[in-house]
C-alpha cells in the first residue's frame, strides 16, 4: 500500500500540475460541440463550431490590451514543410498536426509534448500530391483523435497515449494518387473524410466511418463513374446527364472533397465543398459539353445517410481549377428585413456567395477582388456570366484569378458582433493554353491537366512585374451588403486563415512571417509579432486556468511556394515549422529565424544548344516545376536546384532514379531516359548561370531570387 502511494507521489512529481478540469482526454461528443459556446475555453471541432464560424466568445484579450500579448511558448515541429493545421484544444490539451500528417498532443499551457504519432507515410506517397505534404488537422471524439494521412488512411488514436486504435484505407483505387490533406469532421458518431488528387486523375468522394469501429457507413461520389455501370445513387443519375463522351473516365473526373465541410444540426444537413475537374481541359474531359456536376459545387447531404439533398455549382464546366473546396461558413443573417439561414463561401473563382442553406438557392454573389473570367453571377440562374478571357480553348489567355484562387484553403471567420466575414483574399493571374492533343504522362507523381503548364517568363524584369501583381488582402466583407467594410493589403498572397473574437479582434498569420491582430470593427492594426516562417493556418484561441491563449501554426509551404516558386519570393521567409502561442504579459523569446543560402557553388558547363534548352525548360516545368519551382527557381521549401554543388551534380542521375524516394523525391526512371535527365540538368545549369548574372547586378550581400 505504502509503495503504491510512493509510486504515485513520484508520478505526480514528474507530471505537470493537474489541469483545471481533470477529465478523460478528448471526451467530446455532438452535444458538447453543439453547445460549444457554453465552454468557450475549448476549441473542439475544426471550425470551433459545426457552423465553422471560427469566432471565439473569449474576450480577456481585447482591442484594449492586445498590445501586451507576448510569447508564451513555442514547439518545433519535425518537418520544415507547409503547416496548414487548425489546432484542437480540449480541457487543456492541444491536438494538432504538422507536415506528413504527424500528430502532436501537447499541454496547452506550456507546449510540453504529451505524445506524438507519426503515421510514417511512405516516401513514394509523399511524392503523389499537388501541393506539399500538408495536413489541416485532427478531429476528436469520445477519447479518440482522428487523422487522415497523406497516403489516404484514416487513423483513430487513443487520446491518452496516441496509440492507433483502428485504421481504415479510404482509397478505393490504389493505382491512383489519392491523398488526404483535410481535417476530418465528426457528426453523430460518424467520421467524415474526403481526399485530394484531381490533378493526378482521381474520382472524388466523401466517406463516413463509424467513430468507434471504423466501419464504413456511407460514401458519396461527387462525379459519375462509368456510364455503362448503373449509377451508384440518385445524385449520380443527376450528375451523369451533365457529362459527355467518356473522356473523364481516363482522367478520373476530379471533384475531390479535399477540405471544407460544415454541418447544421437542425436541418441535419452536411455541406461539402467539391474541387476542380480532372483534367482541367473541358474538351478532353467532357467533349467541351455540359456543366459536369458536381464539380466546383457546394453539395448538401443527409448527415445520417449521405443522401443528396441539393447542390449549388459555383463554376459550371470548370476548367480554371476554380475549386469550391474553400471554407464554408453557416450563419443566420438578416437580409432585406428577413432572418435567413445562410451558407457563405468565397471559392477560388473570386465571388462571395450567400446561399439559402435550407434549399441551395442563391441569395447574392459579388466578386471580392478584381477578376476577368466572368462579369457577374446572374441572380436569376445563379450562373456566372463568362467573358472571352476565360475561353483558353480557343487560344492562350491570361485568366484572373489564377489556379491558386482569389481565396484558397486558408479559412475565413465570421464575427456575429460586427457582421463581417474576415477573408484572406489574394490577387493573381495565370497564362493558360490548351494542349492540342491530350499529353498524358503515366506517372503517379506527375500532374495531367490537358493544359500547358502555366507559363512564367524567365526574364527577371517580367518575373518581378508579375510578382508585384500577385498580392494578398485581408478583407472584412459585409455579406449582407456584399461589399468590403475595410481591407488590408499585403505584398505577398498566401496569408493565413483568420480568427475573430468577442474582444473585437481579428487575428491572422502572414506569408511574411508575422502574427497580427486587427480591430474587428475598424481594421486598425493593434499588434504584431514575428513567428519567423510564413503562417498560413487558421489561428485558434482557448483558455486554461483562467488564462486566454492565441496559437499560430507557423510553417511556410503549400501550393504557392512549391508550384509558383519565383512568385512566392515576395514573402521572404524560410520554411520553419513551429507552434507559436501567445498570452498577455508573457515575454518568451522566439529562436532566431533560419537564413537563406546565398553562396552559389562553382558553375557547371552548359553544353546544350538554345533549342535543346528550350525543350529542357518545358520538361523541367512539367516534371520538376511543381516541387522545385517553375523555371528552376524554388520558393524555398524544397531544394533550389540552381545551388547544387558539384557533388550533387554527380549524384543527380541516382537521385532522379529513386535514390531519395524515401525523402519524397520521385523516381523518374520509368518516364525519363538518360538523355532527358541530362537535358533537364543542363537547364538547371543554365539557370545557375542566369542567377550568377543577376547576382553580379546586385549590391554585395543582397540575396537574389
Ligand atoms: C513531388 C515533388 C518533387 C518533384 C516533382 C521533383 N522533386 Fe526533386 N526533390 C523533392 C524533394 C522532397 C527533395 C528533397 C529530398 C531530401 O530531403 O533530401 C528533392 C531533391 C532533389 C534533388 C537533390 C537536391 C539536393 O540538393 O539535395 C535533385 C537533384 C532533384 N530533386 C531533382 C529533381 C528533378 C530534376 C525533378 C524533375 C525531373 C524533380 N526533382 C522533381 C521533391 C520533388
Amino acid at each position: 500500500m505504502k509503495r503504491t502511494v510512493a509510486a504515485f507521489a513520484v508520478l505526480a512529481a514528474l507530471a505537470p500540475p493537474a489541469l483545471a478540469a481533470p477529465k478523460n482526454p478528448a471526451d467530446v461528443d455532438g452535444a458538447r460541440i453543439v453547445a460549444a459556446d457554453r465552454e468557450p475555453g475549448n476549441w473542439m471541432s475544426h471550425g470551433r463550431t459545426y457552423d465553422e464560424q471560427r469566432y471565439s466568445p473569449l474576450k480577456r484579450i481585447d482591442d484594449g490590451n492586445v498590445g501586451k500579448l507576448g510569447l508564451a511558448w513555442t514547439y518545433k515541429l519535425d518537418v520544415d514543410r507547409g503547416v496548414e493545421s487548425t489546432a484542437i484544444v480540449v480541457d487543456g490539451v492541444m491536438y494538432t498536426t504538422g507536415a506528413q500528417s504527424i500528430v502532436y498532443a501537447l499541454d496547452a499551457r506550456n507546449g510540453k509534448l504529451l505524445w506524438r504519432y507519426d503515421p510514417q507515410v511512405p516516401g513514394e506517397n509523399l511524392t503523389q500530391g499537388c501541393c506539399d505534404t500538408v495536413n489541416r488537422g485532427v478531429a476528436v471524439w469520445k477519447g479518440k483523435v482522428y487523422v487522415g494521412t497523406f497516403d489516404g488512411r484514416l487513423v483513430a488514436l487513443d487520446a491518452r497515449s496516441g496509440t492507433p486504435v483502428w485504421t481504415v484505407d479510404t482509397v478505393e483505387n490504389r493505382k491512383k494518387s489519392y491523398t488526404i490533406t483535410g481535417a476530418p469532421r465528426i457528426v453523430k458518431g460518424k467520421v467524415l473524410i474526403g481526399n485530394g488528387g484531381a490533378e493526378f486523375g482521381v474520382r472524388g468522394y466523401v466517406t463516413a466511418y463509424d467513430a468507434e469501429t471504423g466501419k464504413q457507413a456511407w460514401r458519396f461520389y461527387t462525379v459519375p463513374g462509368d456510364p455503362n455501370d448503373p449509377p451508384e445513387d440518385k445524385a449520380m443519375e443527376i450528375a451523369l446527364k451533365t457529362w459527355s463522351g467518356r473522356g473523364w473516365l481516363d482522367w478520373g473526373g476530379g471533384g475531390t472533397v479535399w477540405d471544407s465541410m460544415a454541418y447544421d444540426p437542425q436541418l441535419n444537413l452536411l455541406y461539402i465543398g467539391t474541387g476542380n475537374g480532372s483534367p482541367w481541359n473541358h474538351k478532353f474531359r467532357s467533349d467541351g459539353k455540359g456543366d459536369n456536376l458536381f464539380l466546383s459545387s457546394i453539395v448538401a447531404l443527409d448527415a445520417d445517410t449521405g443522401e443528396y439533398a441539393w447542390h449549388y455549382q459555383t463554376t459550371p464546366a470548370d476548367q480554371w481549377d476554380y475549386t469550391a473546396t474553400q471554407h464554408i461558413v453557416l450563419a443566420d443573417l438578416n437580409i432585406d428585413g428577413q432572418p435567413r439561414k445562410v451558407l457563405m463561401q468565397a471559392p477560388k473563382n473570386g465571388f462571395f456567395y450567400v446561399i439559402d442553406r435550407t434549399n441551395g438557392k442563391l441569395i447574392s454573389a459579388k466578386n471580392f477582388v478584381p477578376i476577368n473570367w466572368a462579369t457577374h453571377v446572374d441572380p436569376a440562374t445563379g450562373r456566372p456570366v463568362l467573358t472571352p478571357d476565360a475561353d483558353y480553348l480557343s487560344g492562350p489567355k491570361v485568366v484572373v484569378p489564377s489556379f491558386l484562387g482569389a481565396h484558397n484553403w486558408q479559412p475565413m471567420s465570421f464575427n456575429p458582433k460586427t457582421g463581417y466575414v474576415y477573408l484572406p483574399g489574394q490577387e493573381s493571374m495565370a497564362g493558360l493554353q490548351a494542349q492540342e492533343k491530350p499529353l498524358f504522362i503515366p506517372h503517379k507523381a506527375v500532374v495531367n491537366l490537358g493544359v500547358e503548364v502555366p507559363d512564367l517568363p524567365e526574364d527577371p524584369k517580367v518575373e518581378a512585374q508579375i510578382r508585384s501583381a500577385w498580392k494578398g488582402r485581408l478583407i472584412a466583407w459585409d455579406p449582407v451588403k456584399q461589399a468590403p467594410a475595410w481591407t488590408h493589403e499585403y505584398a505577398a498572397p498566401w496569408n493565413g486563415g483568420t480568427l475573430s473574437t468577442a474582444g473585437n479582434l481579428v487575428f491572422q498569420g502572414t506569408a511574411d512571417g508575422r502574427a497580427v491582430a486587427y480591430a474587428a470593427d475598424s481594421g486598425k492594426q493593434l499588434w504584431q509579432a514575428r513567428v519567423n516562417s510564413g503562417s498560413m493556418a487558421g489561428p485558434v484561441t482557448y483558455e486554461v486556468d483562467g488564462v486566454q491563449y492565441v496559437t499560430f501554426m507557423a510553417g511556410w509551404g503549400g501550393a504557392f511556394p512549391l508550384v509558383t516558386g519565383p512568385l512566392s519570393l515576395s514573402a521572404r521567409v524560410q520554411p520553419e515549422a513551429r507552434i507559436v502561442t501567445f498570452r498577455l504579459g508573457a515575454s518568451g523569446k522566439l529562436p532566431p529565424a533560419k537564413k537563406a543560402v546565398v553562396a552559389l557553388p562553382p558553375l557547371q558547363k552548359i553544353t546544350a544548344s538554345q533549342d535543346e534548352l528550350k525543350q529542357a525548360r518545358t520538361m523541367f516545368n512539367g516534371f520538376c516545376g511543381s516541387c522545385h519551382g517553375l523555371n528552376a527557381v524554388s520558393g524555398g521549401v524544397l531544394p533550389d536546384l540552381r545551388y547544387m554543388t558539384p557533388a550533387r551534380h554527380e549524384q543527380y542521375v541516382a537521385v532522379l532514379s529513386g535514390a531519395k524516394l524515401n525523402r519524397g523525391m520521385p523516381s523518374f526512371a520509368s518516364v525519363l531516359q538518360a538523355k532527358d535527365m541530362e537535358l533537364i540538368r543542363q537547364y538547371i545549369v543554365k539557370r545557375s548561370h542566369d542567377l550568377q548574372e543577376q547576382l553580379k547586378l546586385l549590391p554585395a550581400g543582397t540575396a537574389a531570387n
